[in-house]
């Protein structure tokens, strides 16, 4: 994983490129990255501000041998892999938001965005793309996210090597990747609950159909959000923005 890296100066998006890439047939492991993006994109076709070199802006390409539904726990697997090389490379304390926000006291400081192309029994291709707010100082941050953005330089009062956190998240993703083929989901969710910062806490979930507010009570063994609602029932949240109620 990691050692096949195309990598650019300027690019729209590496995960417009890394789809691209994928579709002919890039192996697996695949790694776009780029020190600037004009076009980068978060999840819900949200803008995502990457500037040059602040950052790092990457997008792996996997080709699990595993059904569709499957796909939404690359997320999980990979957001551990970043939060345990953000603590290893700056001894920091990350925390994960369900499903893919890493936060450090409490402001978003890496955003992952996993696309997938395949058949119902098989992914042909999963793109993940991994956003991290490494070098920034508050004031890099345009308005809009100013006071709910953080880099890793900020928290830790220092700089921070992008090459180095680059190596331990590949090393970590495929420590986990392997994990996850011989034993499947449940130690990684082990893991990411360690991480987690929303399970047992007063949650609102933004669904495309409606909010759903309710107590986070875990995630099921698929990585799917588990929530008691006001009456007591249990919903699966598969995909919502998640706002915490404090
Ligand atoms: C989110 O939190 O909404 C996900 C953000 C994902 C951003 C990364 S940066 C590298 C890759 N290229 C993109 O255009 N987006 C992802």
């Amino acid at each position: 994983i990691g050692r096949n890296i195309i990598h650019y100066e300027t690019v729209d998006s590496t995960q417009i490129e890394a789809k691209k890439f994928a579709r002919n047939q890039a192996p697996e492991g695949t790694l776009v990255i780029a020190e600037e993006q004009t076009q980068g994109r978060g999840r819900m076709a949200r803008e995502w501000h990457s500037s040059k070199k602040k950052g790092i802006w990457m997008s792996l390409i996997i080709r699990p041998k595993l059904p569709l539904e499957k796909a939404p726990q690359f997320t999980l697997l990979t957001a551990i892999a970043v939060a345990k090389a953000i603590e290893e490379v700056t001894q920091l304390r990350p925390e994960i938001k369900w499903p893919n926000d890493i936060l450090l006291d409490g402001k978003k400081v890496t955003g992952i965005l996993t696309e997938v192309q395949g058949e119902p029994d098989h992914i042909n291709y999963l793109v993940i793309g991994i956003g991290i707010n490494v070098n920034h100082t508050q004031d890099d941050f345009p308005e809009d996210v100013r006071d709910i953005a953080t880099s890793l330089s900020i928290q830790a009062n220092n700089s921070v090597s992008r090459v180095a956190l680059i190596q331990s998240i590949m090393q970590y993703f495929e420590e986990y990747y392997q994990l996850y083929v011989e034993q499947g989901f449940v130690p990684l969710k082990q893991i990411w609950e360690k991480y987690a910062i929303s399970i047992g806490k007063e949650i609102i979930a933004r669904t495309v159909s409606g909010n759903i507010y309710g107590k986070a009570i875990g995630i099921t063994d698929e990585g799917v959000l588990k929530l008691a609602d006001n009456q007591g029932n249990i919903q699966l949240i598969y995909s919502a923005d998640i706002d915490i109620c404090t």
